[in-house]
């Protein structure tokens, strides 16, 4: 019987810490046998590793080493090289842009724009790219607002003397992650993701994503930067990229590595009962230089969500970062209020106790000790952001421009009974 076995590969290009020019790290094999199984091969270069600076892509899982890592899981793509490629956006974008929906993981390595999350680049050739140097502005965020709404109706692109234009901001699309319609836009300080509107929003989502962001920093989280910036009647918010540092030669980059994968997890339901802060806790524990500030600060992030009721905390929505060559926590980012009918019981997307996912603060609490916290020091945290986030959330939403309509609409997201239900032995 003739074998169909189909076979894909591409150089894995870095940037190292400090530097702002990719060097090749390794190559990347994708093989699918004939029963549409999977397996994902990785191996470093011999130069990469005789390098003084080599850094691995993922401390955990691909170490430097001379041996070929083998994986089965995850369509066999290792979860340092799936982080780096776009998922429901980024993916979209390329859809359209070239017309085609059945491409392989290595086709959307290959074809996603180099913007991508942490300091990874794909190709074909064993020589790597010049890095890319040209971005679009915060200028063209009125035009990549119209170019998203495009491709949200599944709309045709505009052709003619438009369509060179539309390559630079659609077709250079964004390798970034999530499924809100984003684009990457620069300025004078560098680079920022800009997330736009959906027509399906139902508040002025960049408005309160901003407000949030402030109000998670006046609860003493470390979070990204961010701001609005107004395109006609709505906004945009702009979060100021942590993996990215602008120089006079170029950006550095940081390594990136998402929760979802130091889960060793992927996005489909049979991998959900690994999605857990408790066990997210344990890796970052692991590969964190600063495990003492970091653990108590996902506690926190934790428990921020269940008091905003951010059911949207998957495990894409918390990373590492390393800028240099030590892991932490990254900052915080895409936190979102949500208002669902139950006011007894919400659940995150994680586990965050011995009650599973339930948003509470007795299930927060019962496993504070591996967030490295004594059991008053938890509870403290805990009581002193609900007072917080009940005194204030109006206040910031009003500040930074949330109508008074829209927090009407999202008033019922914060501090909701059920986060103080007792729950009976
Ligand atoms: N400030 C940032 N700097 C670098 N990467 C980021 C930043 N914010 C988000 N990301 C990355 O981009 C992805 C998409 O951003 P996110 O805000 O989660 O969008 P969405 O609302 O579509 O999920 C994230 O999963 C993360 O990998
Ligand atoms: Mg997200």
């Amino acid at each position: 019987m003739i074998s169909r076995t189909t076979a894909s590969e591409c150089y894995v290009y870095i940037t190292l810490p400090g530097e702002t020019e990719f060097v090749t790290a390794g190559k990347f094999e994708l093989t699918t046998d004939r029963r549409g199984n999977p397996t994902g091969k990785f191996i470093y270069g011999r130069s990469y590793l005789a390098r003084e600076n080599a850094v691995a892509i993922d401390p955990l899982e691909l170490k430097l080493s001379t041996k070929t890592y083998e994986t089965n899981i995850l369509k066999g793509v290792f979860g340092a090289l799936r982080d780096a490629n776009p998922d429901y956006w980024g993916r979209r974008v390329i859809e359209k842009h070239t017309g085609q929906t059945q491409l392989g993981e290595i086709d959307y390595l290959l074809y996603s724009p180099d913007d991508r999350a942490g300091a990874l680049g794909f190709g074909l050739n064993q020589e790597p790219p010049a890095p890319r140097r040209k971005f679009s502005q915060t200028m063209e965020l009125e035009r990549l607002q119209a170019l998203a709404d495009l491709i949200i109706a599944d709309e045709d692109l505009p052709v003619g003397a438009e369509a060179e234009q539309a390559q630079h901001l659609v077709g250079d699309g964004t390798s970034m992650g999530g499924a809100r319609p984003k684009a990457v836009v620069e300025d004078e300080d560098g680079l920022w993701i800009a997330k736009l509107r959906h027509p399906e929003d139902k508040w002025n989502d960049a408005r309160v994503e901003h407000a949030m962001l402030m109000l998670a920093r006046e609860c003493g989280l470390q979070t990204a930067e961010s701001k609005v910036v107004t395109i006609g009647e709505h906004g945009a918010v702009l979060v100021k990229r942590f993996d990215r540092g602008k120089t006079t030669g170029g950006y550095r980059r940081g390594r990136m590595l998402s929760a979802l994968t130091l889960l060793r997890s992927d996005d489909n339901y049979q991998d959900r009962e690994k999605w857990s802060y408790v066990l997210l806790v344990e890796e970052l524990r692991r590969i964190s230089s600063q495990p003492r500030t970091d653990a108590p600060e996902l506690f926190r992030r934790m428990c921020f969500n269940a008091l905003i009721s951010n059911i949207d905390d998957h495990p894409r929505n918390h990373a590492v970062i390393a800028m240099n060559t030590d892991w932490k926590l990254s900052p915080a980012y895409d936190l979102t209020p949500s208002t669902p009918v139950s006011a007894e019981r919400r659940d995150l997307a994680l586990n965050c106790g011995d009650l599973g996912r339930y948003a509470n603060a007795e299930n927060l609490l019962s496993q504070s000790a591996r967030f490295l916290l004594e059991p008053e020091e938890a509870k403290t945290t805990i009581d002193e952001m609900e007072q917080n986030i009940r005194n204030k959330w109006y206040d910031i939403a009003r500040r930074e421009g949330v109508t008074e309509n829209d927090c009407e609409k999202i008033a019922s997201a914060f501090a909701y009974p059920g986060f103080r239900l007792v729950i009976p032995p």
